[in-house]
C-alpha cells in the first residue's frame, strides 16, 4: 500500500494540477476515498460538507476524475464570489442584449460544463431566487438563459461544497429544503485534520514536496528539518486545517535558505503554540523520515494507551494488523523511540 500511495503521489506531482492528489494515513480518510470513488461511478448529486481548508475542493476533482465524465469539463464555481445581479446569467448563460451590459450572447457555466461535472462551491452562499432555479436544473437537466423564451438540454454532474450548516440555514429560511434534500442524495463531510492526526506527517511530507516542485525545485531533493520544525509542525493544532498548513510550509519554504527549514522560518502562530508545553511532545531533531517515525511511535503508543493497553484494540482502531503493530513496537524499542515499559506494561489488556 505503501508503494501504491507513494506512486499516485508522484504521478499526481509530475501531471501537476490536472490530477488533484489526495494524501492521507488515516482509516477516515481512506473512508472518505472509498465513498468519493463509488460515487464518482455514478451520476448522483455529491453534497460536501466540512470546515474551511479540510480539503473539499480536492475531493470534488477526485469524483469528477474517478467518473466516467472524467475527459469531460469540470468547473469549479465560488457562489459566494458572484454579485447577486449576475449569478443567473453567469450560471445559464444570457442572449444578446438581455439587459444592460449584455453586448454579446453568452453559454453560462452550465452549459460550459455540458459533459462534465460542475463544482458549487459555496453552495450557502447562493440566493434564494437561484435555488429555486437550480433545484429546476436539477431535475429536468435543462436550462433557460436571460432573455431566451427556449431552454438547452445539459447533461452535467453537480457536486456542492459548503463549510456553512445547511441544515440550520434551512431552519432559518435562507436555504430551500427541497434543493437541500435534492443536494444531499450523497453526502461526504470532511473531519477537521484535529480528528484525523494521523494524516499530518503525509500532508507535511506530501505540501512541503508540492511546494518544492511549483518553485522550480527538484523533485529529487528534500528539504530538511531543523532541530525541533517536525515536533512543532505536528503537534501544532491546525485550526485552518490543510489550507493553513500549505500557507505555513510555502511560507517557510520561501523563508527558508533552501537546504533545512528552521524554526526562524515559521509563523508566530506555531512558535507560539509551542510555548505551552504539551504533555505528549516528543524531543525532536534529525530527518524528516526520523521526525515522523518519533510521530508515528506517539500516535501508536497513545492508542495503545487509549485502548487500556489492549493492543487488539488499537491496531483495530488504528487500522493496522495486529502483527505489523508488534513489528512496529520492536522496532521504535530498537530505535529507542519507546521506553519498553511505556507499553509493556498491560500484556493482556486487563489490569
Ligand atoms: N488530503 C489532501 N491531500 C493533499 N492535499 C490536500 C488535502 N486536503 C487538502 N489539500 C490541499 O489543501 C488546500 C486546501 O484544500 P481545499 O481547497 O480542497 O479545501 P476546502 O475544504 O475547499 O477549503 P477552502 O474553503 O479553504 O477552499 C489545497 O491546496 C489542497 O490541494
Ligand atoms: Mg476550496
Amino acid at each position: 500500500r505503501g508503494l501504491r500511495a507513494e506512486n499516485r503521489v508522484l504521478r499526481g506531482l509530475v501531471l501537476g494540477a490536472s490530477e488533484e492528489v489526495f494524501s492521507f494515513n488515516s482509516p477516515i480518510m481512506r473512508e472518505m476515498e472509498n465513498m468519493a470513488v463509488r460515487v464518482a461511478r455514478t451520476n448522483s448529486t455529491v453534497l460536501i460538507t466540512g470546515e474551511s481548508g479540510t480539503g473539499k475542493g480536492v475531493v470534488a476533482r477526485l469524483i469528477h476524475q474517478k467518473s466516467l465524465r472524467a475527459d469531460g469539463p469540470f468547473i469549479p464555481v465560488n457562489c459566494g464570489a458572484i454579485p447577486e445581479n449576475l449569478v443567473e446569467s453567469e450560471f445559464f448563460g444570457h442572449t444578446r442584449g438581455s439587459f444592460t451590459g449584455a453586448d454579446k450572447a453568452r453559454k453560462g457555466l452550465f452549459q460550459e460544463a455540458d459533459g462534465g461535472t460542475i463544482f458549487l462551491d459555496e453552495i450557502g452562499e447562493l440566493p434564494l431566487a437561484l435555488q429555486v432555479k437550480l433545484l429546476h436544473v436539477i431535475e429536468h437537466k435543462e436550462v433557460r438563459p436571460v432573455g431566451s423564451e427556449q431552454t438547452r438540454s445539459v447533461d452535467v454532474r453537480i457536486v456542492a461544497a459548503t463549510n456553512r450548516d445547511l441544515r440550520e440555514m434551512v431552519i432559518q429560511g435562507k436555504f430551500r429544503e427541497d434543493l437541500f434534500f435534492r443536494l444531499s442524495v450523497f453526502h461526504i463531510h470532511m473531519p477537521p485534520l484535529r480528528e484525523r492526526r494521523q494524516d499530518i506527517s503525509a500532508l507535511i511530507e506530501f505540501l512541503l514536496r508540492r511546494g518544492m516542485l511549483r518553485n522550480g525545485g527538484n523533485s529529487e531533493r528534500k528539504i530538511l528539518l531543523g532541530s525541533g520544525v517536525g515536533e512543532l509542525l505536528v503537534n501544532y493544532a491546525w485550526p485552518g486545517n490543510v489550507r493553513e498548513m500549505e500557507n505555513v510550509l510555502d511560507r517557510a519554504l520561501i523563508l527558508s535558505d533552501g537546504v533545512r527549514i528552521t524554526l526562524a522560518d515559521l509563523p508566530p502562530q506555531i512558535t507560539k503554540a509551542a510555548q505551552q508545553p504539551r504533555q505528549d511532545s516528543i524531543q525532536s531533531s534529525g530527518t524528516l523520515r526520523e521526525q515522523v517515525r518519533k510521530y508515528e511511535a506517539d500516535i501508536i503508543l497513545r492508542a495503545i494507551e487509549e485502548s487500556g493497553g489492549d493492543r487488539r484494540a488499537a491496531a483495530q482502531k488504528l487500522d493496522i494488523g495486529l502483527s505489523s503493530l508488534y513489528r512496529k513496537l520492536e522496532e521504535f524499542e530498537e530505535q529507542k523511540l519507546a521506553p519498553e515499559a511505556q507499553y509493556g506494561r498491560h500484556e493482556t489488556g486487563q489490569d
